[in-house]
């Protein structure tokens, strides 16, 4: 409609001129014409007055004078009839109009005096009138009386009224008729043809069609589409050759690195690019009121340190919730972006949530109930209805804002975690044709636990109609499988790790994820100078550093790590003014009562253990409580001669993966609890029990006082370990599974 308007508004401008330019001169003469017609008619009447007046008024005869201008009161617009004798006094008046007497007339003496008549407008009260005065002379010329006509006006405004409505209805339904012209016009020449070649574009985009553009003619439009159908064909022609060239790569090559992923997605899925969906987003853009600028944040997330190196490597589409305050503001009109920004890989496509749907689905479903329920961290789950909603509310957006951006044939969808445990169904149902993979980074509890869950049917419903869900580590994978079982109506394929229901198969399987070796591999200059600089602000030259990274949350075990520390300075005093313990930590999910108190129990604790044991400058505990990126942590495992990672409960804890990675020096020592995924994989660390105090501090000691040899060794083999299974890896298994599943799939319905 805009355009419609920016197109006929010029014209309309012009003709609206031309109508009150028109309507103006029209109603002026109309206006005189009218007035002149009144004028004649009153001069008329006068005159022909005259006579029988003079008469009259030399006789001053009253009772003539009243049927004189009684005869002429039923003259068409005649308002009234006066005479006025020689001195001007009024002598007689019609009584229809006898209110005219109490005016006052200034012009009588000057037509006595002047012996002229005189013709005006006049208002009188509510009444336009023209009042005509003739003057009645006698035969020597001497004035007699004064006879005045009055005349009503009221017509020619009405008339005039009459003729702006006309002129305005005239405009009105020619401007309606303008804009509805232009409309069909503009439809005719732009829009469909636009459409159409939008449409079409669209379709050969998803690989659905080979026929040609649908506009032919010769003009513009014909050339633009000419244009996008060399672009689309060079895109195809493109593409298909990288897939060639890929497949011969893939089949060479053997340790996973960032191109042999990007080779090995692009011979396996070819032209279908990989959709992602993850509640988290890589990328936020967040306002900083204080600074007054707008900055980007990379969040503390283990699924988007998992999922951003492969995206890079492969492109595709990560659909996620548009948390940053000012995430809007870098957005197209389909609410999607490039990224990383400057050096744009993939596309991030974000959908919006309200307060109530973040309140209901984020915060409380999938954080005060699905979160505990599967950490079994003895912290209760709580399970409202109202978070239910609006959980299966969330799940339906983010299902509708992804099939938008589907291809037309056989997509790959690869969803992230517990946030969107019915978001396969959904898809499922719109696009049976998608194969849908769903991983889940955190524990799977066992079918105990899991039935605590109100809506555990819904939840196993909804994540069945993935093709396949991966978990860390195998026993994630059993516990699922008796969890479908036996609480749902299935059949379990223990020979092949599947379930059958409603003769759907899903496959599950462990894929225990990593990171990237070389995101925190050999350190750069700026990270050696942070790192010099780090130990000499916080004063720890020759001190033994001990370095723990992380969310502040319940399950990473941050409490029972600041006892065992209490513990092991205390019944090892001769490490107190030697040890330092960095504790780097981002508070999280901070809306959440349990986390609010965690955040305050351990600046609590900091503060109490930091007073018992300080002496001069030094104290046992620096507590760094703030987000923190990759770069800015690198210096911190560098200069750490232990990383400790006590969480009580973990789906597999990348904190490990990545000092390990970052220990390209072969230095320092791992102590790892044994309910962390990590620790099947890395059995050179040293296992912990979080739970277990005193044997958690005499393990700091072990571990300090381990052989350097021995450090290295242990070292070694788990960089090893993390080099080979690293990210690249995992996410080229899951493809390969995904891409098994599908072949399968599509074989088993061609035949
Ligand atoms: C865990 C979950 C992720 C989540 C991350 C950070 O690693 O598995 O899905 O993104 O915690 O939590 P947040 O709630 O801040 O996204």
């Amino acid at each position: 409609m805009k355009r419609v308007l920016l197109f006929s508004l010029p014209i309309l401008i012009i003709i609206s001129v031309i109508f009150a330019v028109f309507g103006f001169f029209q109603a002026r003469s109309t206006q005189e014409r009218l007035i002149d017609e009144v004028k004649s008619k009153a001069k008329a009447v006068a005159e022909s007055m005259e006579l029988s007046a003079g008469q009259i008024l030399a006789a001053r005869d009253l009772r003539k004078a009243q049927r004189l201008i009684e005869k002429f009161e039923t003259r068409e617009r005649l308002q009234g009839c006066v005479l006025y004798d020689r001195e001007g006094k009024l002598f007689v008046i019609t009584k229809r109009f006898s209110e005219w007497k109490d005016k006052q007339k200034p012009y009588l003496p000057e037509v006595i005096s002047q012996k002229n008549p005189r013709g005006e407008l006049e208002k009188f009260g509510d009444y336009s009138v023209y009042s005509y005065v003739h003057p009645v002379l006698d035969d020597d010329g001497q004035v007699l009386g004064l006879i005045e006509v009055i005349y009503d006006t009221s017509h020619v405004s009405t008339r005039l009224i009459g003729l702006w409505k006309r002129i305005s209805v005239t405009l009105i339904i020619l401007v309606i008729s303008i804009l509805f012209i232009s409309l069909l016009t503009l439809r005719q020449l732009f829009v469909l043809p636009i459409q159409r070649l939008t449409e079409w574009f669209t379709h050969f985009q998803k690989g659905s069609t080979d026929a040609k553009p649908p506009i032919s003619d010769t003009g513009e439009l014909g050339k633009l589409a000419e244009e996008v159908e060399q672009v689309a064909l060079s895109l195809r022609v493109a593409r298909k050759s990288m897939i060639e060239e890929a497949q011969r790569r893939v089949e060479k090559e053997d340790l996973w690195t960032e191109k042999r992923l990007r080779d090995l997605v692009m011979a396996k899925l070819g032209e279908n690019s990989l959709f992602v969906v993850s509640n988290r987003e890589p990328y936020l853009h967040v306002f900083d009121a204080e600074r007054n600028e707008t900055k980007m944040m990379f969040p503390a997330s283990g699924v988007v340190t998992a999922i951003d190196p492969i995206l890079r490597a492969c492109g595709g589409t990560w659909l996620a919730h548009g948390s940053g305050n000012a995430d809007r503001r870098f957005v197209n009109s389909r609410n999607k972006l490039g990224v990383p920004p400057g050096d744009e890989r993939y596309i991030l496509k974000r959908v919006w949530l309200t307060k109530e749907e973040e309140e209901g689905y984020y915060f409380g479903f999938a954080n005060e109930g699905l979160w505990p329920l599967c950490h079994v961290t003895h912290t209760r789950p709580i399970f409202r209805e109202t978070d239910w909603q609006m959980y299966r509310k969330v799940n339906e957006k983010f299902a509708e804002s992804l099939v938008e951006e589907l291809p037309a044939e056989k997509p790959f969808v690869f969803i992230q975690d517990y946030h969107f445990t019915l978001l396969p169904q959904m898809i499922k149902q719109k696009r049976p044709d998608a194969t849908i993979a769903l991983f889940w980074h955190i524990p799977w509890p066992n079918p105990e636990v899991f039935a605590i869950c109100p809506y555990q049917e819904e939840i196993l419903e909804g994540m069945l109609g993935c093709d396949l869900i991966g978990f860390h580590v195998q026993n994630h994978c059993n516990n699922f499988l008796d969890t479908a079982n036996r609480l749902m109506e299935s059949r379990v394929d223990t020979e092949k790790f599947s379930i059958v229901r409603s003769g759907r198969e899903t496959l599950v399987r462990a894929f225990p994820i990593s990171v990237d070796l070389g995101v925190f591999g050999t350190p750069t200059e700026s990270v050696l100078q942070q790192k010099e600089k780090i130990r000499e602000e916080l004063n720890l030259a020759g001190k033994i550093v001990a370095v723990s990274v992380e969310r502040i949350d319940y399950t990473k075990g941050i409490v029972e790590r600041l006892l065992a520390i209490d513990r092991f300075l205390e019944k090892y005093p001769e490490y107190q003014k030697r040890f330092v313990f960095i504790q780097i930590a981002a508070p999280s999910r901070t809306h959440i009562k349990r986390y609010h108190d965690l955040m305050g129990e351990i600046d609590e604790l900091v503060e109490r253990k930091n007073w018992k044991y300080s002496e001069g400058d030094w104290s046992p505990v620096i507590y760094l409580k703030r987000q923190f990126t990759h770069e800015e942590i690198s210096p911190y495992y560098q200069l750490a001669d232990l990383c400790i990672v006590s969480s009580l409960h973990d789906g597999m804890n990348l904190v490990a993966k990545e000092f390990i990675a970052a220990k390209h020096d072969l230095s320092g020592i791992l102590l790892l609890s044994r309910f962390t995924g990590a620790s099947r994989e890395l059995t050179d660390a040293v296992p912990i029990n979080p739970y277990a105090i005193e044997e958690f501090a005499d393990s700091i000691k072990g571990a300090i006082e381990m052989p350097a040899e021995e450090k290295r060794r242990r070292m070694t083999r788990m960089r090893e370990i993390v080099g080979r299974n690293n990210v690249y890896f995992w996410a080229a298994s899951i493809i390969t599974e995904l891409t098994a599943v599908h072949n399968t799939q599509y074989l088993r319905k061609e035949s």
